[in-house]
């Protein structure tokens, strides 16, 4: 970290302190520099602005370049380039200033704009915040900017095993990364479900361990069709271009070589590898932890040994994730052989013999001039002392991994999973049913919790985690990620004393139009107006709110889509059934979030669907999608793998009532250390496909028990068909009831039915 001028930093102080009556003038700068002090005036950027660099400095070229790309993609003119000689009248000047490493000096005054720092890190950031500058308007406001980073590791997690994403998309991942001063990508390129990176050495990984069938709802079904094998894979060529576009833009790739558990696809494809010598049973096509780990054979050393050289000659990164994480041991307990090894090698149990495996491949990699990053459960058995411990299960785990002396790098769930949701609206995309919402992480204040300044010292960093089992497409990656990464990209820069929801939030129109123009897709649900309905005489109440309370929402009865002079709504609105309703939310005059089209109707107030009914029991509850149809949108269902049962809690059904459900299936491909095979389900009594048990809920346990108020039979039709079928069942006049609980009954472990929404009409 650099020195920065006191001056500077009681200037930076005394902007932090003018919100929350932010300054008209503040920015929208992400992440918020170390010392920002305004000036008067602006910086007019025109056509015929130049940016100069110093004669013969090729770096400082190749940021002026990169500088005036991002400018032109953000609908900037194309700026001429201008070498050596004076500084001409109005430039944007780059030059070689006082500080090294990342960071940079910004001097923006009404003549002109100078970037200055020591290293290309340092210029090329200061060029990235020329260009959030200038998208925030016409001209840049003039300002003094000293910046550095908190932290030296910045990351993102991308998971290019469980889908897959093209090369082109990997750049717009990283474009954006570097629009924010992210720094490190750290690539997950093999799991269970799929190996992805080219090893010349062993071709079956990739022709074998790259492809999947997906299991689902429809490969049982005669129609509409089977899958095709799922799969692909980077060739060596393709990495080296990733790591040399990202390393252009100042972002390390760190790969990710998972061991010894989450090597489902390469036991797959060299079972000799495995410790059953056997193709695994079950793992690539399904998700969750599995049972298959590496033996300890010096034969499988030889062959990862292998793979990490062939793996470090790609990337020149000083480090490598090796994984570690959710090896459950079942297959090693079993076997007399690895048990032999432990006893031979003098260990206590299975966790050492996880330590005796990571650190002999760390000293292997160590040869390379490599240091070993891995998930925290590498400290279980003891690790080297030089290994990074990636805290993935809670903000203790690195506090531990920080008090053993080890590096730490912070990305604890749910938080810092771009997979958890980022609010509880049905219309959110499939994921981890967890919530981590963008105010939430964004005010993630317990970075070094209960750490003495030592162990503090020892966090290098923070990452956000993508892991994608439920995001199928790049776009469905993008839209977990952001807005969130951005948030996280200021946790990782900016010092806790400088940040403020307050001037951040404020900033997000812009923010969010800057991902426009980078072509990077990002969730707007969380900004939008959701409506709770309830009974008003003969017309209904609507109360609209968004999840992040961010900016003001306006709305239309009209039909049309509202504008940001549309009426402001202020407390609910009482309208007749059927009313049109249109609303959105506005922040600086600028639309945050698409338009709601509120459907203001008796159906709706006694309608939930899925995610608005709450669960009585399930192992791990996800928003997951349905597998049809192949192209489109698909219905997704808060619902899960193993026991889902849903709760409507205070129905009205003292009268009786008619109920009916949305129902759908989803794939039953989930399952933890080999839980498959314990998931048990009661079989249908009055349709061989299924059927939905409608209980009063007798118990605030986690099933459902009790004598049932309806059973609805899922007849041959529903389950024959690709989409949502509705079935319908009287429930007699029940005394004293407030909760309802739903749970299926199914025929086989694989007709996995969900629920999608329930609607119960009260009988008057
Ligand atoms: C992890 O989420 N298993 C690192």
């Amino acid at each position: 970290m650099t020195a920065l001028r006191p001056l500077m930093l009681a200037l930076a102080a005394a902007s932090c302190l003018a919100s929350p009556a932010l300054a008209a003038s503040t920015p929208a700068l992400v992440p918020w520099p170390a010392a920002y002090a305004p000036q008067s005036g602006t910086f007019k950027l025109t056509a015929k602005t130049p940016i100069h660099v110093p004669a013969g400095d090729a770096e400082a070229k190749a940021v002026a370049q990169q500088l005036r790309d991002m400018l032109t993609r953000a609908g900037k003119p194309p700026l001429k380039i201008v070498e050596g000689g004076a500084v001409p009248a109005g430039a944007i000047a780059l030059k070689r200033g006082d500080h090294t490493g990342e960071a940079y000096d910004l001097e923006i005054s009404p003549a002109g704009v100078t970037i200055a720092a020591v290293d290309r890190k340092g210029l090329f950031y200061g060029a990235v915040t020329v260009w959030q500058l200038a998208t925030n308007g016409p001209a840049l406001p003039a300002a003094s900017i000293q910046d550095a980073p908190r932290y030296a590791w910045r990351g993102f997690m991308l998971d290019s095993a469980r889908h897959m994403q093209s090369v082109a998309e990997i750049k717009r991942l990283i474009d954006a990364m570097a629009a924010y001063k992210l720094n490190v990508l750290h690539w997950h390129l093999n799991d269970d479900q799929g190996w992805r990176l080219e090893i010349k050495a062993y071709p079956k990984l990739t022709s074998v361990g790259a492809w999947r069938t997906p299991k689902g709802a429809d490969a049982w079904r005669p129609a509409p069709a089977k899958y095709e094998p799922y799969g692909g894979f980077y060739t060596q060529d393709q990495a080296r271009e990733i790591v040399a576009y990202a390393a252009a833009r100042n972002i390390m790739v760190v790969p990710e070589i998972e061991l010894p558990g989450h090597a489902t696809a390469a036991i797959t494809a060299y079972p000799e590898l495995g410790v059953t010598g056997k193709v695994p049973e079950s793992g690539m096509s399904d998700w969750g932890v599995f049972p298959n780990l590496y033996n300890v054979d010096d034969a499988t050393f030889a062959f990862l040994e292998t793979v990490l050289d062939e793996v470090v000659d790609i990337f020149p990164a000083p480090y490598l994730h090796i994984g570690g994480d959710e090896a459950i041991k079942n297959q090693w307990q079993a076997s007399p052989k690895i048990q032999a090894k432990i006893k031979d090698l003098g260990l206590e149990n299975e966790d050492k013999l996880q330590s005796w495996f990571i650190n002999r491949i760390a000293a292997h990699l160590a040869t390379k001039g490599r240091r070993i990053v891995g998930w925290d459960e590498i400290l279980e058995g003891g690790a080297q002392q030089s290994s990074i411990i990636m805290a993935w299960r809670g903000v203790d785990r690195a506090a531990e991994a920080a008090r053993h002396g080890h590096d730490t790098i912070l990305t604890a769930h749910p938080q810092f999973y771009m997979d958890s949701r980022q609010s509880l609206s049905a219309n959110e995309p499939p994921g981890r049913s967890e919530l981590s919402t963008l105010k939430g992480l964004y005010t993630f204040n317990e970075l070094a919790e209960g750490m003495t300044p030592e162990q503090a010292s020892h966090v290098i960093g923070v990452q956000a985690n993508t892991f994608t089992e439920h995001q199928r497409t790049a776009k469905r990656v993008e839209t977990m990620v952001f807005p969130r990464l951005t948030a996280v990209a200021e946790l990782g820069w900016t010092q806790l004393a400088r940040r403020d929801w307050n001037r951040y939030s404020h900033g997000l129109p812009v923010t969010l139009g800057q991902l426009d123009t980078l072509g990077v897709a990002h969730d707007g649900v969380p900004f939008e107006p959701e409506a709770t309905l309830a009974p008003a005489g003969n017309r209904l109440s609507v109360s609209l709110a968004s999840a992040l309370g961010v900016g003001e929402i306006r709305y239309a009865t009209d039909g049309k889509a509202p504008t940001a002079t549309s009426p402001l709504y202020a407390e609910p609105l009482t309208l007749t059934d059927g009313a049109k309703l249109k609303a959105r939310t506005f922040l600086n005059r600028q639309p945050l979030g698409g338009v709601r089209d509120i459907d203001v109707s008796t159906r709706a107030l006694n309608t939930r669907v899925s995610s608005h009914l709450k669960f009585c029991g399930e192992t791990v509850p996800l928003r997951m999608e349905a597998d049809f149809p192949r192209e489109g949108q698909r219905p997704v269902f808060m619902t899960g793998n193993y026991r889902p049962c849903w709760v409507w809690e205070s129905a009205d059904i003292a009268k009786g009532a008619t109920l009916t459900a949305r129902i759908g299936q989803t794939p039953f491909n989930f399952q933890l250390a080999g839980g498959r095979r314990i998931v048990d389900f009661n079989k249908p009594t009055t349709s061989p496909y299924g059927e939905l048990v409608v209980r009063k809920r007798e118990t605030s346990g986690p099933t459902c028990e009790g004598q049932p108020l309806a059973i609805l039979p899922i007849d041959a039709a529903a389950a024959g068909k690709a989409g949502l079928s509705e079935i319908t069942a009287k429930i007699p006049a029940t005394a004293g009831v407030k909760d309802v609980c739903m749970t299926f009954n199914r025929p086989n472990r694989d007709m996995l039915w969900a629920l999608d929404a329930v609607t119960i009409e009260p009988s008057r």
